[in-house]
């Protein structure tokens, strides 16, 4: 079940998953969470390190494992998924590092990285809380549009969209990794909760597809109406092409 929460601006957005979030770490202070990176939760982690800092919210028992990370990149890399969750979350909350876990894109060896990633989330149950944000053509993680759902985590090939979303953060186009490492459709619906921060007129089409569309793994995230417990956090511009919700 897809429950909407719409929100003014991603302010607004960032506050309310922050509250979310916090409110699952108060009532399970050994949570795993499923953390994702990209624009659309830097103003979730940045509320949730504020209310670390306020002691609203203890992160020492926290476990994360993050969706996923690009193929072929130095952690050192300041594009690196890793190098992202240091700069915005981790290095600013009391989370024990040892507790964190990003694929390592630094595994050239994508089928051991993947099923050793794959057993230690399956080893948890899946996450008590899975954050995700939505990509312009409905991937989440970096499940893109394909003719199947993947089960599984996997090394993926980019599509030439996601190349062109990403390319902003690299020199050039040129720059941005080919493939990466991702949680598969599978792994992120293990999730006990699905929270979804969507936030941008960019994604109105893929935030309508996905909630009212057909269920296809040409939309990735229409998987999601078959989980029992979705929110979806989403601003007015987002959700300008859903006015019902
Ligand atoms: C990032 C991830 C991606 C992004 C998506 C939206 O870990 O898994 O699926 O959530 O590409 O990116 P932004 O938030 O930058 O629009």
């Amino acid at each position: 079940m897809i429950k909407i929460i719409r929100v003014r601006d991603y302010d607004d957005m960032s506050r309310k998953a922050a509250n979310i979030i916090a409110a699952q770490v108060v009532l399970n202070p050994e949570s795993k969470l499923g953390l994702a990176t990209g624009s659309s939760p830097v103003g979730t982690y940045k509320n949730l390190i504020a209310a670390n800092e306020a002691g609203d919210v203890d992160f020492s028992h926290v476990v994360t494992y993050n969706l996923d990370e690009y193929r072929g990149l130095p952690r050192t890399n300041d594009q690196s998924y890793y190098y992202f969750m240091n700069e915005n979350l981790f290095d600013h909350v009391n989370i024990d590092k040892a507790n964190t876990h990003v694929p390592n894109g630094e595994n050239p060896d994508a089928d051991d990285e993947c099923a050793t990633y794959e057993a230690a989330v399956r080893a948890l149950g899946g996450m008590d809380l899975q954050l995700l944000g939505l990509g312009r053509n409905g991937h989440i993680g970096f499940n893109e549009p394909a003719d199947d759902f993947a089960a599984t985590t996997h090394c993926v090939d980019l599509t030439e969209s996601t190349i062109e979303a990403n390319k902003r953060f690299f020199a050039s186009a040129d720059d941005v990794p080919r493939q990466a490492y991702t949680m598969g459709i599978g792994t992120i619906m293990c999730a006990k909760k699905i929270l979804v921060v969507v936030s941008g007129a960019d994604k109105a089409e893929a935030l309508k597809a996905a909630v009212y569309g057909p269920v296809t793994p040409q939309l990735p995230a229409s998987i999601l109406q078959f989980h029992q417990d979705v929110t979806i956090v989403a601003d007015e511009a987002a959700l300008s092409l859903c006015p019902e919700a």
